[in-house]
């Protein structure tokens, strides 16, 4: 973990250093703090190790890791927003802390922010990182609308769930690392591998999300335990309990939707989904893409050694508890 502990840190201190010194404060503050509230920066890291994997200088990454992770809490900020959620990193997220307006705003400045710091890059190599990153955006934005869309929704397949995931957290991640392969000029074929793999981590990194989202102890969590049920969000520990429900079952699920009472609507949600085991059949699923993010890894044309900090961070990302 040597690698993740020295890159990690390498992004804490160019972030420390992003001018949000400004005026207005109204603007600036909030950014200085979301960003710097903390979060795992596993985005910037997969493009520093992206970059590293295929003989780059890491610090030759650090404007593009640094969009990535600015992309990243642009979209957390709306995201808790739309989500409605209270607490994000273990503190007051953006709008509860001011308002809906700041939260939209800061959000759109640190978007623009993004679109600077990737720009920082040799002209030559600009187009392709440039269509990558836009491609990958509006992705994440369509993702994002079939959440919202799925919470009115009852019907929504386990097929219909992978590919809002995919679009909503997975291709950010391929992003990262792809972007990463590009500032080390990687062949073409190695920037698809690693871009696949990076999605079908991103995929299981997901479904630990949804887990996470009702199974972690909220004192370590910093988002609001439960908050995914109280949303009606089509997780994926739904949608199995659905499959192995019974149709009384699946009637006191529905009914709980409506529920007003919203910690006697997390609990007997809960316990229904722990009656027919969906959290181990999400692991399983999880494994499934873990697996096939690690095929992807192996077809890459470097030897095995230099993959180990991604094969470790992805260990990680498996067994996380936040
Ligand atoms: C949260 O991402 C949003 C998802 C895609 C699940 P992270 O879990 O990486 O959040 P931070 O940046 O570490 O807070
Ligand atoms: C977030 O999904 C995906 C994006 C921010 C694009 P979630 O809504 O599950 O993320 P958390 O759980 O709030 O971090
Ligand atoms: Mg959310
Ligand atoms: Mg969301
Ligand atoms: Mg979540």
């Amino acid at each position: 973990m040597k690698e993740l502990e020295s890159y990690t840190r390498l992004i804490e201190d160019a972030i420390q250093q992003l001018p949000f010194d400004a005026e207005p404060s109204g603007l600036y503050d909030p950014l200085k703090y979301f960003m710097r509230l903390g979060g795992k920066r596993i985005r910037p890291v997969l493009t520093l190790m992206g970059a590293q994997l295929f003989g780059a200088d890491v610090k030759d990454a650090l404007p593009q890791a640094i969009a990535i992770e600015t992309f990243h809490n642009f979209t957390l900020i709306h995201d808790d927003i739309m989500d409605e959620a209270p607490l994000r990193r273990s503190q007051p997220t953006v709008h509860e802390k001011w308002n809906v307006n700041t939260g939209i705003l800061s959000g759109d400045v640190l978007l623009i922010k993004a679109y600077q710091l990737l720009g920082d890059i040799a002209p030559e190599l600009l187009g392709d990182a440039f269509k990558l990153f836009n491609e990958t955006a509006v992705e994440v934005c369509e993702g994002q609308q079939m959440d919202m869309d799925f919470e009115q929704r009852s019907d929504v397949s386990v097929a219909e769930y992978l590919e809002m995931i995919r679009l909503k957290t997975s291709v950010l991640l391929g992003c990262a690392l792809e972007i990463g392969a590009i500032v080390a000029r990687a062949p073409k074929e190695d920037r698809a591998y690693i871009y696949n793999f990076g999605q079908h981590i991103g995929v299981a990194f997901q479904i630990q999300d949804d887990i996470l989202d009702l199974y972690a102890d909220p004192d370590k969590f910093g988002k609001q335990v439960g908050g995914d049920v109280i949303a009606n969000k089509k997780t994926l520990l739904y949608l199995t309990a659905l499959t192995q429900s019974t149709s009384e079952q699946r009637e006191i699920l529905k009914q709980l939707e409506n529920a007003s009472d919203l910690e006697m609507k997390v609990r007997r949600t809960k316990e229904l989904f722990d009656h027919l085991n969906v959290r181990e059949l999400c692991e399983e699923r999880m494994q499934e893409h873990y697996n096939l993010a690690m095929d992807s890894l192996d077809r890459i044309s470097v030897n095995n050694q230099v993959k180990e900090g991604l094969v470790q961070l992805a260990n990680y990302l498996m067994n996380r508890d936040v």
